[in-house]
């Protein structure tokens, strides 16, 4: 079987999967059950030196088909303080001494705040600290979360100060919701971060009830831009930490919508060498981890790989820009056998495409070649993956 231990910035972990800064870590209690499950690390809740008083509800999904496909919150740091979070540490790490314990920070841009909660937290016993300068509701409006991480030298600034009295590695949690999520990534870097962790939610509004035309979660009968999360989210992640780990070539936790081992594979391949999960946990629970790890290990050893070293970063040579892409090979369309003439491609083809696609000879449609221009929509509509795009 594969080895699926990792090391992170000095950090030995038995496997890349951590618990996320978010409800699952909410206490010393739900951490340790965690890590019974044999998740391989964790990072507490956000921890401010004044705790918050939170919205009810503060959660809302997204369904399609009354499946879950994503999810908003509004929901702010910790309710616990400083001091009920050292304790909660030191009860972690008296259990579990050896599984990286992250405490997550936040506060106003101010040098003593943020060193106050650094020296309270690596005393308690966190294995790193990580910086969110990343909220990207409520926060903000306080000078706090991604108020800091959408301007660069704010969040240079930030882990400067923290830096000046951390003595374990300090990790920046940045938000995908800037113009250039590498240039936030170098100031961080260019201040002495050991490590990046990044995608904290994107900034959405989930929808509006239509009886009532209000936007939802409706507290009161308002709501505000929250925090989206889960499945949707994970292109925009993948592609955040694809371009903060070309650009500063530190290590980097990755995450957002994070849901299955495929999923691991894909964050690790653009770079990620531990991985987080929030929301899939909040809605399957923690043991979602006993098939993430078999399926992780399965994956290695049909490889021939015995560790998780050789994907950590291999897509990222393979990611360019897109004046280096290539104009050739062509392709085009080709149905085979298994297709059941339910005319979708055809449809699609009509009036999202090129009129490529006709009719059926017998069961089967029929594709013009000449009119194909090999743009892979017909394949996308295909419920039976009977459209496959071949060499022209
Ligand atoms: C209800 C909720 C609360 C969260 N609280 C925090 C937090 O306190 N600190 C933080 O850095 N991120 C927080 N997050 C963001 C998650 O850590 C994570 O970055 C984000 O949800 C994307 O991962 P996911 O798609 O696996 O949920 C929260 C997310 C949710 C859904």
């Amino acid at each position: 079987m594969a080895d699926l231990s990792i090391d992170f910035v000095g950090m030995h972990f038995p496997n890349p999967l951590m618990l996320a800064s978010a409800p699952p870590t909410r206490t010393a209690e739900m951490i340790k059950r965690a890590f019974d499950a044999g998740w391989g690390g964790a990072v507490t809740k956000s921890i401010a030196l004044n705790p918050a008083e939170d919205l009810q509800p503060r959660l809302q999904p997204l369904r399609h088909r009354k499946r879950n496909i994503g999810m908003e919150n509004v929901e702010l740091t910790t309710q616990l303080t400083v001091e009920d979070w050292q304790r909660e540490i030191a009860d972690v790490k008296a259990v579990y001494p050896d599984r990286p314990l992250w405490a997550s920070i936040m506060d106003e841009p101010v040098e003593e705040n943020w060193q106050r909660l650094a020296e309270a937290m690596q005393e308690a016993g966190a294995d790193a600290l990580e910086l969110n300068v990343s909220c990207p509701h409520g926060m903000p409006s306080k000078g706090m979360g991604a108020f800091i991480g959408q301007n660069a030298e704010l969040t240079g600034q930030v882990v400067s100060w923290v830096k000046k009295v951390s003595k374990v590695p300090v990790v920046v949690k940045l938000t995908p919701n800037v113009t250039d999520i590498s240039f936030v990534a170098q100031a961080a870097k260019d201040n002495g971060a050991d490590a990046l962790c990044t995608i904290n939610t994107v900034l959405g509004l989930i929808g509006v009830d239509l009886d009532t035309l209000t936007p939802v979660p409706s507290v009161g009968g308002v709501s505000t831009y929250g925090g989206y999360s889960g499945p949707g989210i994970k292109p925009i992640a993948l592609s955040c930490v694809a371009q903060i780990a070309k650009a500063t070539g530190l290590p980097v936790s990755g995450l957002g919508g994070l849901n299955t081992w495929q999923d691991v594979v894909e964050f690790m391949a653009v770079g990620a060498s531990t991985v987080q999960v929030c929301t899939a946990v909040m809605w399957k629970g923690y043991r979602i981890i006993e098939k993430l790890l078999p399926g992780l290990e399965k994956y290695l050893d049909s490889k021939g790989f015995t560790h998780l070293n050789p994907i950590i970063g291999a897509a990222l040579p393979k990611i360019v820009e897109f004046p280096q892409m290539p104009l050739a090979p062509r392709a085009r369309a080709s149905v085979d056998d298994t297709c059941n003439g339910c005319l979708l491609c055809v449809t699609a083809c009509s009036d999202g495409g090129f009129q490529a696609i006709t009719g059926l000879k017998g069961e089967i449609v029929t594709i013009d070649g000449d009119k194909c221009d090999g743009c892979g929509l017909c394949a996308m509509v295909c419920p039976l993956d009977s459209i496959t795009m071949v060499p022209r």
